[in-house]
């Protein structure tokens, strides 16, 4: 058997990594790996025990009570946290700011860091996140830093949260945004930045597909003589 093909997707919140890397992996016959999804599980542990924001370091003693699995469903990825599918819980505001508080931490991404490395050594994956390239796959055959203006990220989360019925002002999403960017660049532990091999990909002016391609053709070079 040849040695399994890494991807490694980075990037700042709304580039699109996610949407991306699912397709990519449907495409491609790759198991897709959401690393933030990971983060959101144990987020949203911490908050079912009563952790507070304030004092999230509470959640490191608890982690060995902890087990986070992937199964795919027809090929759509379901995380489960303690054998419960909490895809769909994870997804809401107070999640994501309970993800970024646990993502502070070192001895939770020490945690992840296994369990990602692990889902990378036996199989293809396009994993996203925010220190894949830089920190889980250092030796990933192909990393991409997709990125795009603040705005055009804001716009396409606005517009995102419009299309599920959400009451939201554009403003609001954009300083929300800031606020992340902020968080995810200046932490000491794995702060967000493009590995030093990685390919830096703006899709500010790109469309959907046009973006797509584009990371087509960047695995295909990369992989030509693997795939
Ligand atoms: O991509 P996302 O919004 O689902 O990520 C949730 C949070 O987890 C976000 O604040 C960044 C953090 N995260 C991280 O620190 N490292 C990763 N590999 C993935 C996500």
């Amino acid at each position: 058997m040849r040695t399994p093909i890494n991807v490694a997707i980075d990037g700042p919140s709304g580039a699109g990594k996610s949407t991306m890397a699912r397709l990519l992996a449907q495409q491609l016959g790759f198991v897709y790996v959401d690393t933030g999804a990971m983060y959101r599980s144990i987020g949203l542990y911490a908050k079912r025990a009563g952790i507070g924001l304030e004092e999230i370091e509470a959640i490191v003693p608890r982690l060995p009570e902890i087990t986070i699995q992937l199964r795919y469903t027809d090929g759509v990825q379901h995380i489960f946290l303690n054998g419960e599918d909490v895809s769909e819980e994870i997804r809401t505001e107070i999640i994501s700011r309970y993800a970024s508080a646990v993502s502070t931490l070192a001895p939770v991404r020490e945690y992840l860091l296994e369990l990602q490395r692990g889902l990378a050594r036996d199989h293809d994956v396009i994993m996203d996140g925010r220190d894949i390239g830089t920190v889980i796959l250092p030796h990933a055959q192909v990393k991409i830093f997709l990125t795009a203006s603040a705005e055009e990220r804001a716009r396409r989360r606005y517009q995102e949260l419009l299309e599920k019925g959400q009451a939201v002002e554009y403003d609001q999403v954009y300083q929300d945004l800031l606020a992340r960017d902020e968080k995810d660049t200046s932490r000491a532990a794995a702060p967000l930045k493009p590995a030093a091999d990685a390919v830096q990909l703006n899709s500010t002016a790109y469309t959907l597909e046009e973006t797509l391609e584009r990371m087509k053709t960047i695995i295909g070079e990369k992989t030509q003589n693997v795939l």
